[in-house]
Protein backbone atom coordinates (compact mmCIF):
# COMPACT_ATOMS: atom_id res chain seq x y z
CA UNK A 1 0.00 0.00 0.00
CA UNK A 2 1.72 3.45 -0.87
CA UNK A 3 1.58 6.41 1.48
CA UNK A 4 0.80 9.97 0.93
CA UNK A 5 1.10 12.75 2.50
CA UNK A 6 -1.49 16.06 2.08
CA UNK A 7 -0.34 19.15 3.30
CA UNK A 8 -3.73 21.59 3.50
CA UNK A 9 -5.52 18.29 3.18
CA UNK A 10 -8.83 20.00 4.57
CA UNK A 11 -8.96 22.64 1.97
CA UNK A 12 -11.09 22.26 -1.14
CA UNK A 13 -8.05 20.29 -3.60
CA UNK A 14 -6.76 18.60 -0.24
CA UNK A 15 -10.22 16.73 0.62
CA UNK A 16 -10.48 16.07 -3.22
CA UNK A 17 -7.13 14.25 -3.69
CA UNK A 18 -7.33 12.47 -0.03
CA UNK A 19 -10.70 10.99 -1.76
CA UNK A 20 -9.22 10.37 -4.87
CA UNK A 21 -5.91 8.26 -3.26
CA UNK A 22 -8.56 6.54 -1.10
CA UNK A 23 -9.88 5.27 -3.96
CA UNK A 24 -6.50 4.16 -5.38
CA UNK A 25 -6.46 2.19 -2.44
CA UNK A 26 -3.48 4.81 -0.67
CA UNK A 27 -2.85 5.21 2.85
CA UNK A 28 -3.71 8.79 3.41
CA UNK A 29 -2.01 11.15 5.93
CA UNK A 30 -2.61 14.40 6.58
CA UNK A 31 -1.34 17.72 7.81
CA UNK A 32 -3.30 20.08 8.98
CA UNK A 33 -3.07 23.27 11.36
CA UNK A 34 -5.38 22.51 14.41
CA UNK A 35 -7.84 24.89 13.64
CA UNK A 36 -8.56 23.03 10.33
CA UNK A 37 -8.94 19.37 10.98
CA UNK A 38 -12.35 19.16 11.69
CA UNK A 39 -13.45 20.70 8.31
CA UNK A 40 -16.62 19.53 6.58
CA UNK A 41 -14.73 18.84 3.39
CA UNK A 42 -13.15 15.67 5.23
CA UNK A 43 -16.15 14.67 7.63
CA UNK A 44 -17.21 12.01 5.38
CA UNK A 45 -13.70 10.43 5.43
CA UNK A 46 -12.29 11.56 8.64
CA UNK A 47 -11.75 7.83 9.99
CA UNK A 48 -10.17 6.52 6.82
CA UNK A 49 -7.83 9.23 6.71
CA UNK A 50 -4.69 10.04 9.59
CA UNK A 51 -4.36 13.40 10.27
CA UNK A 52 -1.05 15.23 12.01
CA UNK A 53 -1.45 18.80 13.54
CA UNK A 54 1.24 21.05 11.93
CA UNK A 55 1.96 23.75 10.01
CA UNK A 56 4.21 23.40 6.92
CA UNK A 57 6.51 26.54 7.88
CA UNK A 58 7.78 25.24 11.11
CA UNK A 59 10.86 23.34 9.96
CA UNK A 60 11.05 21.29 12.86
CA UNK A 61 7.39 19.65 12.59
CA UNK A 62 7.82 19.02 8.50
CA UNK A 63 10.87 17.71 9.38
CA UNK A 64 10.06 14.89 11.98
CA UNK A 65 6.63 13.92 10.08
CA UNK A 66 8.75 13.25 6.59
CA UNK A 67 10.88 11.63 8.90
CA UNK A 68 9.00 9.25 10.87
CA UNK A 69 6.41 8.64 8.16
CA UNK A 70 8.91 8.55 5.01
CA UNK A 71 6.08 8.98 2.60
CA UNK A 72 6.15 7.42 -1.17
CA UNK A 73 4.56 10.78 -2.11
CA UNK A 74 3.89 14.43 -0.60
CA UNK A 75 1.44 16.68 -2.05
CA UNK A 76 1.73 20.03 -1.02
CA UNK A 77 -1.67 22.25 -1.06
CA UNK A 78 -1.28 24.03 1.66
CA UNK A 79 -0.84 27.53 0.99
CA UNK A 80 -2.34 30.92 1.92
CA UNK A 81 -4.49 30.70 -1.18
CA UNK A 82 -6.38 33.92 -1.29
CA UNK A 83 -4.43 36.71 -3.56
CA UNK A 84 -6.27 39.60 -2.33
CA UNK A 85 -5.01 38.57 0.34
CA UNK A 86 -1.32 38.95 0.14
CA UNK A 87 -1.24 42.08 0.30
CA UNK A 88 -2.60 42.28 3.96
CA UNK A 89 -0.09 40.11 5.02
CA UNK A 90 2.52 39.68 2.86
CA UNK A 91 4.97 37.93 5.71
CA UNK A 92 2.36 35.21 6.51
CA UNK A 93 2.04 34.39 2.74
CA UNK A 94 5.52 34.06 2.25
CA UNK A 95 6.08 31.85 4.82
CA UNK A 96 3.28 29.49 3.64
CA UNK A 97 3.43 29.92 0.36
CA UNK A 98 7.43 30.01 -0.48
CA UNK A 99 9.41 28.58 2.69
CA UNK A 100 6.51 26.03 3.46
CA UNK A 101 7.51 24.13 0.33
CA UNK A 102 11.29 24.66 0.69
CA UNK A 103 10.70 22.71 4.40
CA UNK A 104 9.07 20.05 2.67
CA UNK A 105 11.86 19.53 0.39
CA UNK A 106 15.18 19.99 2.74
CA UNK A 107 13.14 17.16 4.62
CA UNK A 108 13.15 14.55 1.78
CA UNK A 109 16.64 15.69 0.77
CA UNK A 110 17.58 14.81 4.33
CA UNK A 111 15.15 12.21 5.53
CA UNK A 112 13.21 10.70 2.65
CA UNK A 113 15.30 11.11 -0.55
CA UNK A 114 12.60 8.70 -2.02
CA UNK A 115 9.70 10.63 -1.60
CA UNK A 116 8.53 12.02 -4.75
CA UNK A 117 7.07 15.71 -4.10
CA UNK A 118 4.33 17.56 -5.81
CA UNK A 119 4.00 21.41 -5.52
CA UNK A 120 0.75 23.45 -6.22
CA UNK A 121 2.14 26.13 -8.50
CA UNK A 122 0.34 28.69 -9.69
CA UNK A 123 -0.51 30.62 -13.15
CA UNK A 124 -0.51 33.90 -10.73
CA UNK A 125 3.95 33.29 -11.66
CA UNK A 126 3.27 34.39 -15.08
CA UNK A 127 1.90 38.25 -13.67
CA UNK A 128 1.21 40.02 -16.55
CA UNK A 129 1.61 36.89 -18.96
CA UNK A 130 3.95 38.13 -22.59
CA UNK A 131 1.74 34.89 -24.22
CA UNK A 132 -1.73 33.52 -24.51
CA UNK A 133 -2.39 31.00 -23.96
CA UNK A 134 0.35 30.71 -21.31
CA UNK A 135 2.42 27.68 -21.64
CA UNK A 136 5.37 25.90 -19.42
CA UNK A 137 7.35 27.93 -21.33
CA UNK A 138 5.63 31.57 -20.72
CA UNK A 139 7.84 34.24 -19.46
CA UNK A 140 7.83 34.58 -15.80
CA UNK A 141 6.83 38.00 -13.90
CA UNK A 142 4.92 37.79 -10.70
CA UNK A 143 2.74 41.14 -9.67
CA UNK A 144 1.60 40.15 -6.33
CA UNK A 145 3.23 39.10 -3.12
CA UNK A 146 1.08 36.11 -3.47
CA UNK A 147 2.63 35.66 -7.02
CA UNK A 148 6.11 36.59 -5.58
CA UNK A 149 6.19 33.76 -3.17
CA UNK A 150 4.44 30.90 -5.07
CA UNK A 151 7.53 32.12 -7.37
CA UNK A 152 10.18 31.54 -4.94
CA UNK A 153 8.55 27.88 -4.25
CA UNK A 154 8.34 26.82 -7.90
CA UNK A 155 12.09 27.75 -8.31
CA UNK A 156 13.73 26.16 -5.69
CA UNK A 157 11.54 22.77 -6.87
CA UNK A 158 13.83 22.95 -9.72
CA UNK A 159 16.35 23.81 -8.03
CA UNK A 160 16.09 20.19 -5.60
CA UNK A 161 15.10 18.43 -8.62
CA UNK A 162 18.27 19.90 -10.48
CA UNK A 163 21.16 19.62 -7.96
CA UNK A 164 19.89 17.18 -5.33
CA UNK A 165 18.07 14.86 -7.72
CA UNK A 166 14.75 15.06 -5.62
CA UNK A 167 11.28 13.71 -7.73
CA UNK A 168 9.54 16.95 -7.12
CA UNK A 169 6.97 18.69 -10.20
CA UNK A 170 5.30 21.61 -9.94
CA UNK A 171 1.54 21.46 -11.39
CA UNK A 172 1.35 25.32 -12.65
CA UNK A 173 -2.48 25.52 -11.71
CA UNK A 174 -4.89 28.03 -13.57
CA UNK A 175 -7.83 28.40 -11.36
CA UNK A 176 -9.88 25.55 -10.38
CA UNK A 177 -13.48 26.01 -8.32
CA UNK A 178 -16.03 23.28 -6.86
CA UNK A 179 -18.81 23.12 -4.38
CA UNK A 180 -16.21 23.81 -1.76
CA UNK A 181 -14.51 26.14 -2.70
CA UNK A 182 -13.75 28.99 0.11
CA UNK A 183 -16.92 31.85 0.04
CA UNK A 184 -14.17 34.53 -0.28
CA UNK A 185 -13.17 33.51 -3.99
CA UNK A 186 -15.11 34.91 -6.47
CA UNK A 187 -17.02 32.14 -8.31
CA UNK A 188 -18.11 30.86 -4.60
CA UNK A 189 -19.47 34.05 -3.49
CA UNK A 190 -21.45 34.47 -6.82
CA UNK A 191 -22.62 30.79 -6.51
CA UNK A 192 -23.99 31.22 -2.99
CA UNK A 193 -25.05 34.66 -3.62
CA UNK A 194 -27.10 34.00 -6.34
CA UNK A 195 -28.78 31.21 -4.71
CA UNK A 196 -29.38 33.87 -1.85
CA UNK A 197 -30.96 35.73 -4.18
CA UNK A 198 -32.74 33.48 -5.38
CA UNK A 199 -34.52 32.68 -2.23
CA UNK A 200 -35.01 35.96 -1.15
CA UNK A 201 -32.25 35.74 1.34
CA UNK A 202 -29.87 38.78 -0.40
CA UNK A 203 -30.70 41.98 -2.66
CA UNK A 204 -28.04 42.46 -4.47
CA UNK A 205 -24.55 40.98 -4.81
CA UNK A 206 -21.46 44.04 -5.05
CA UNK A 207 -18.19 42.32 -7.04
CA UNK A 208 -14.79 43.88 -7.79
CA UNK A 209 -13.13 43.31 -11.65
CA UNK A 210 -16.15 42.44 -13.32
CA UNK A 211 -13.62 42.72 -16.89
CA UNK A 212 -11.35 40.45 -15.02
CA UNK A 213 -10.99 36.64 -17.78
CA UNK A 214 -9.54 32.94 -15.68
CA UNK A 215 -9.38 30.21 -16.73
CA UNK A 216 -12.07 28.09 -14.43
CA UNK A 217 -11.83 24.42 -14.40
CA UNK A 218 -13.48 21.58 -11.73
CA UNK A 219 -10.94 20.94 -8.92
CA UNK A 220 -11.73 17.53 -8.59
CA UNK A 221 -10.25 17.12 -12.35
CA UNK A 222 -7.05 19.00 -11.35
CA UNK A 223 -6.30 16.66 -8.53
CA UNK A 224 -6.01 13.61 -10.85
CA UNK A 225 -3.68 15.75 -12.75
CA UNK A 226 -1.53 16.47 -9.29
CA UNK A 227 -1.59 12.17 -9.00
CA UNK A 228 -0.44 11.71 -13.13
CA UNK A 229 2.80 14.17 -12.52
CA UNK A 230 3.82 11.84 -9.53
CA UNK A 231 3.52 8.68 -11.60
CA UNK A 232 5.97 9.17 -14.64
CA UNK A 233 9.46 8.43 -14.77
CA UNK A 234 10.78 11.99 -14.97
CA UNK A 235 9.34 15.15 -12.25
CA UNK A 236 8.47 18.08 -14.59
CA UNK A 237 6.14 21.14 -14.27
CA UNK A 238 3.07 20.83 -15.87
CA UNK A 239 0.24 23.51 -16.43
CA UNK A 240 -3.44 22.22 -15.44
CA UNK A 241 -6.18 24.63 -17.57
CA UNK A 242 -8.82 24.45 -19.54
CA UNK A 243 -8.12 26.87 -22.22
CA UNK A 244 -11.01 28.84 -22.09
CA UNK A 245 -11.13 31.98 -20.38
CA UNK A 246 -14.30 33.42 -18.81
CA UNK A 247 -14.98 36.95 -17.73
CA UNK A 248 -16.27 37.52 -14.38
CA UNK A 249 -19.45 39.15 -16.06
CA UNK A 250 -19.88 35.97 -18.18
CA UNK A 251 -19.58 33.96 -14.92
CA UNK A 252 -22.32 35.74 -13.50
CA UNK A 253 -24.30 35.69 -16.20
CA UNK A 254 -24.58 31.79 -16.19
CA UNK A 255 -24.55 31.33 -12.64
CA UNK A 256 -27.94 33.20 -12.77
CA UNK A 257 -29.08 31.59 -15.34
CA UNK A 258 -28.58 28.42 -13.49
CA UNK A 259 -31.24 29.59 -11.10
CA UNK A 260 -33.49 30.65 -13.89
CA UNK A 261 -32.42 34.24 -13.93
CA UNK A 262 -31.21 36.41 -17.06
CA UNK A 263 -29.29 39.21 -16.82
CA UNK A 264 -28.96 42.55 -18.96
CA UNK A 265 -25.59 45.01 -18.05
CA UNK A 266 -26.12 48.66 -17.70
CA UNK A 267 -23.95 51.69 -17.39
CA UNK A 268 -19.75 50.98 -17.40
CA UNK A 269 -16.81 51.33 -14.61
CA UNK A 270 -18.55 51.74 -11.57
CA UNK A 271 -21.79 52.73 -12.64
CA UNK A 272 -22.37 49.10 -13.92
CA UNK A 273 -25.20 47.09 -13.03
CA UNK A 274 -26.17 43.51 -13.56
CA UNK A 275 -30.25 43.88 -14.10
CA UNK A 276 -33.05 41.30 -13.84
CA UNK A 277 -34.01 41.46 -17.08
CA UNK A 278 -37.88 40.48 -16.15
CA UNK A 279 -38.23 42.53 -12.93
CA UNK A 280 -36.05 45.21 -13.98
CA UNK A 281 -34.32 44.89 -9.97
CA UNK A 282 -30.18 45.19 -9.99
CA UNK A 283 -28.82 42.33 -8.93
CA UNK A 284 -25.25 43.23 -9.26
CA UNK A 285 -22.96 46.65 -8.57
CA UNK A 286 -19.82 47.43 -8.70
CA UNK A 287 -17.67 48.35 -5.33
CA UNK A 288 -14.39 49.55 -5.53
CA UNK A 289 -13.66 47.46 -2.22
CA UNK A 290 -13.31 44.60 -4.17
CA UNK A 291 -10.64 45.72 -6.50
CA UNK A 292 -6.91 44.85 -6.25
CA UNK A 293 -3.70 46.95 -6.17
CA UNK A 294 -2.86 45.32 -9.33
CA UNK A 295 -3.46 41.92 -11.11
CA UNK A 296 -3.73 40.44 -14.65
CA UNK A 297 -6.42 41.00 -16.77
CA UNK A 298 -6.53 37.43 -18.39
CA UNK A 299 -4.76 34.47 -17.38
CA UNK A 300 -5.52 30.77 -19.65
CA UNK A 301 -4.03 28.31 -19.75
CA UNK A 302 -2.72 25.94 -22.95
CA UNK A 303 -2.95 22.18 -21.18
CA UNK A 304 -1.56 20.51 -23.99
CA UNK A 305 1.64 19.25 -22.54
CA UNK A 306 -0.29 17.56 -19.66
CA UNK A 307 -2.90 16.08 -22.17
CA UNK A 308 -0.14 14.54 -24.31
CA UNK A 309 2.37 13.71 -21.47
CA UNK A 310 0.06 12.64 -18.60
CA UNK A 311 -3.00 11.52 -20.55
CA UNK A 312 -4.98 14.28 -18.18
CA UNK A 313 -8.25 14.60 -19.06
CA UNK A 314 -11.18 16.82 -17.64
CA UNK A 315 -14.55 15.04 -16.96
CA UNK A 316 -16.49 18.33 -16.39
CA UNK A 317 -16.77 21.44 -18.08
CA UNK A 318 -16.98 24.88 -17.32
CA UNK A 319 -21.15 25.40 -17.55
CA UNK A 320 -21.76 22.29 -15.98
CA UNK A 321 -19.84 22.95 -13.21
CA UNK A 322 -21.36 26.99 -12.59
CA UNK A 323 -24.76 24.45 -12.56
CA UNK A 324 -23.22 22.43 -10.14
CA UNK A 325 -21.97 25.14 -7.89
CA UNK A 326 -25.30 27.05 -8.45
CA UNK A 327 -27.27 23.57 -7.17
CA UNK A 328 -25.38 22.81 -4.52
CA UNK A 329 -25.80 26.33 -2.52
CA UNK A 330 -29.31 26.81 -3.24
CA UNK A 331 -29.98 22.96 -1.62
CA UNK A 332 -27.44 24.14 1.58
CA UNK A 333 -29.10 27.06 1.42
CA UNK A 334 -32.55 25.28 1.93
CA UNK A 335 -31.61 23.20 4.69
N1 LIG B 1 -12.36 37.25 -4.76
C1 LIG B 1 -13.01 38.14 -5.52
N2 LIG B 1 -14.09 38.83 -5.03
N3 LIG B 1 -12.56 38.33 -6.77
C2 LIG B 1 -13.23 39.21 -7.56
C3 LIG B 1 -14.34 39.92 -7.11
C4 LIG B 1 -14.79 39.73 -5.78
O1 LIG B 1 -15.76 40.33 -5.32
N4 LIG B 1 -14.79 40.69 -8.13
C5 LIG B 1 -13.99 40.46 -9.17
N5 LIG B 1 -13.03 39.57 -8.84
C6 LIG B 1 -11.94 39.09 -9.70
C7 LIG B 1 -10.57 39.21 -9.10
O2 LIG B 1 -10.10 40.55 -9.21
C8 LIG B 1 -9.80 38.20 -9.97
O3 LIG B 1 -9.41 38.83 -11.17
C9 LIG B 1 -10.83 37.13 -10.28
O4 LIG B 1 -12.11 37.70 -9.93
C10 LIG B 1 -10.63 35.82 -9.55
O5 LIG B 1 -10.45 36.10 -8.19
P1 LIG B 1 -10.38 34.91 -7.10
O6 LIG B 1 -11.56 34.03 -7.24
O7 LIG B 1 -10.13 35.53 -5.78
O8 LIG B 1 -9.14 34.01 -7.61
P2 LIG B 1 -7.65 34.41 -8.06
O9 LIG B 1 -7.59 34.30 -9.56
O10 LIG B 1 -7.22 35.68 -7.45
O11 LIG B 1 -6.77 33.24 -7.42
C11 LIG B 1 -7.15 31.88 -7.43
O12 LIG B 1 -6.59 31.22 -8.55
C12 LIG B 1 -5.16 31.18 -8.59
C13 LIG B 1 -4.73 30.42 -9.85
O13 LIG B 1 -5.11 29.10 -9.78
C14 LIG B 1 -6.65 31.24 -6.14
O14 LIG B 1 -7.13 29.92 -6.05
C15 LIG B 1 -5.14 31.22 -6.09
O15 LIG B 1 -4.73 30.54 -4.91
C16 LIG B 1 -4.62 30.49 -7.33
O16 LIG B 1 -3.22 30.46 -7.36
Amino acid sequence: MKKALITGIAGQDGSFLAEFLLSKNYEVIGLAKKEFTTSENIENIQDKIKIINGDVADFDSVLKTVKDIKPDEIYNLAAQSFVADSWNNPSITAQCNALGPVNILESIKRESPNTKFFQASTCEIFGKPKDSPQTEETAIHPITPYGIAKLYAHLMVETYRKNYGVFASCGILFNHESERRGKQFVTRKISNSVASIKLGLLDHIELGNLNSQRDWGYAPDYVKGMYLMLQQEKSDDFILATGKPVKVRDFCNIAFLSAGIELEWEGSGLEEKGIDKKTGKTLVKVNPKFFRPTESNIYVGNPQKAETQLNWKREVSFEQMVEKMVQHDLELLKK
